[in-house]
Parts: structure tokens; C-alpha cells; sequence
């Protein structure tokens, strides 16, 4: 049995050691906002923070998890989440969706860690993360405006 902390709650599972954190988090959690997109930690869709940091559950053991806090978009929470849900309606970011959860789990780490990002480190950062409908101008824009409400003032 593997003892999995996700967004606070903690299952006992009994899986292989070396099943992926993904399909636990869809398969036996029935988490299904983090996407499977293409399996082998190059396009983003499946980011989930692993204690706080931005991880690719598709290619993370879910024994390498176990003892670790896994945070999905379902259950994300803190300023910079907020902040970054917030603008992510506000500047209308998602066309399909697909790849936004990832997107988002990856904004929220990238404004904790640089409250205000450039240009350059928003690309360096997000790099990882692909849309195949083009949206890294709305997201761009959507994480200054995010870095914006968080430091109002
Ligand atoms: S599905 Fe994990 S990086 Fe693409
Ligand atoms: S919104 Fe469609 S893949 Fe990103």
C-alpha cells in the first residue's frame, strides 16, 4: 500500500510503486483536471505541485510521491492561485482548455517564486507548458495581470 497526501487528504492505495502520480490522481482519485497529454514530460498538461513545486505526474512514480504534499489544480489554493484563476477569466486565457490546468499550476509556482515576472523569465518559466491553440499571449498577459493585483498598492 502507498500512502498519497493529495490537496490535504491522504488514500492509501494499493498500486505498483512505479505507476505514474498521474493515473492514480485520474484512475483511482477521479482528480481528472490534470490532462495526459503527451506522457513524457514534454508539454505541461499534467503539472501538479510536488511540496509547492511544479512536477509532470505523467513521468513521477507515484512512490516517489509518497511522503510528499501533491497539490492538483482541483485543490491549489493561496493568493497567487487565486490571483492567477482570477485573471485567467478575466483576460479569457483557455480556448479548448486542455493544456490550461497545467498552465496554471505552473503560473501559480512561477508568481511565488518571482512576484514580478518579465517577459523573458513569464517565457523561460512557462516554456515547458505548450497550448496547441496559441494562447501564450493571453497568458502572458494574464500572469502581469495577476502580478499586478497581487502587488497592488
Ligand atoms: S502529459 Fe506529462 S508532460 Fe505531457
Ligand atoms: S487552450 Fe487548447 S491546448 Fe491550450
Amino acid at each position: 500500500m502507498i500512502k498519497l497526501d493529495v490537496n490535504g487528504k491522504v488514500h492509501e492505495l494499493d498500486v505498483s510503486p512505479d505507476t505514474p502520480l498521474l493515473w492514480v490522481i485520474r484512475d483511482h482519485l477521479k482528480l481528472m483536471g490534470t490532462k495526459y497529454g503527451c506522457g513524457i514530460a514534454a508539454c505541461g498538461a499534467c503539472t501538479v505541485h510536488l511540496d509547492g513545486q511544479p512536477v509532470r505526474s505523467c513521468q513521477t512514480p507515484v512512490s516517489s510521491a509518497a511522503g510528499s504534499k501533491v497539490t492538483t489544480i482541483e485543490g491549489v489554493q493561496g493568493p497567487e492561485a487565486k490571483a492567477v484563476q482570477e485573471a485567467w477569466i478575466a483576460a479569457e486565457v483557455p480556448q479548448c482548455g486542455y493544456c490550461q490546468s497545467g498552465q496554471i499550476m505552473a503560473a501559480t509556482v512561477l508568481l511565488r517564486q518571482t512576484p514580478k515576472p518579465t517577459d523573458a523569465q513569464i517565457t523561460d518559466f512557462m516554456n515547458g507548458n505548450i497550448c496547441r491553440c496559441g494562447t501564450y499571449q493571453r497568458i502572458r498577459a494574464a500572469i502581469h495581470q495577476a502580478a499586478a493585483a497581487l502587488h497592488k498598492g
